[in-house]
């Protein structure tokens, strides 16, 4: 296993479109997983996609633990070749962090209903419905493979922030979209 070295945004590898995977189950796979989830784990990162890692393929991991949302607590999942369906209209918006785009946060909407569907490395596969924060980190770990980062999804860049700059408090505005009442 390896630490891998995490591209950062402006790299052109972050724009990519990623290939399919043809061999899911294929030894190349089984070292690129291993190697992002360690490097994941060091960087402290709920999610990372293969673009991430400077590999152009459809792959991608992540985990939704209990201190993220206390609805959920989605396992470390690794998804080859993953598909979304929206499942609703609806958009909420959320604070996102990507390890791309290191010292910064921005409130991104998003579908909050969504099926994705992929293989695992093992070959068997995926299929769930999620909600909430899971189905969040689920659409911005895939958009990185279609070379989107989640301030492309923004559409008020004033709530593109740096993280150290929120700790006291938050902008009405994102507190308003969010759907907190008591914002001015
Ligand atoms: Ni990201």
């Amino acid at each position: 296993m390896a630490i891998l070295k995490i591209a950062r945004m402006g790299h052109p590898i972050l724009r990519v479109r990623a290939q399919e995977v043809t061999d899911p189950r294929g030894p190349q796979v089984q070292k690129l997983v291993d190697d992002m989830l360690e490097t994941m784990i060091d960087a402290d990162g709920r999610g990372l996609a293969a673009t991430q890692v400077h590999v152009p393929l459809r792959v991608v991991i992540f985990q939704v633990p209990p201190e993220d949302d206390d609805e959920v607590d989605v396992p470390m999942t690794i998804l080859v070749n993953p598909v979304i369906e929206q499942l609703t209209e609806e958009v909420e918006y959320d604070w996102e962090a990507c390890l791309s785009v290191p010292e910064l946060i921005g409130l991104v909407p998003r579908c909050p209903k969504i099926r994705y569907r992929g293989t695992a490395p093992d070959g068997t596969e995926v299929d769930r419905v999620a909600e909430g924060f899971h189905a969040r980190v689920v659409q911005h770990e895939c958009d990185h493979l279609d070379g989107f980062l989640y301030p492309q999804r923004m559409d008020d860049m004033s709530l593109l922030v740096f993280r150290e700059e929120m700790r006291n408090g938050i902008p009405d505005e994102a507190r308003r979209l969010m759907g907190d009442d008591d914002a001015e």
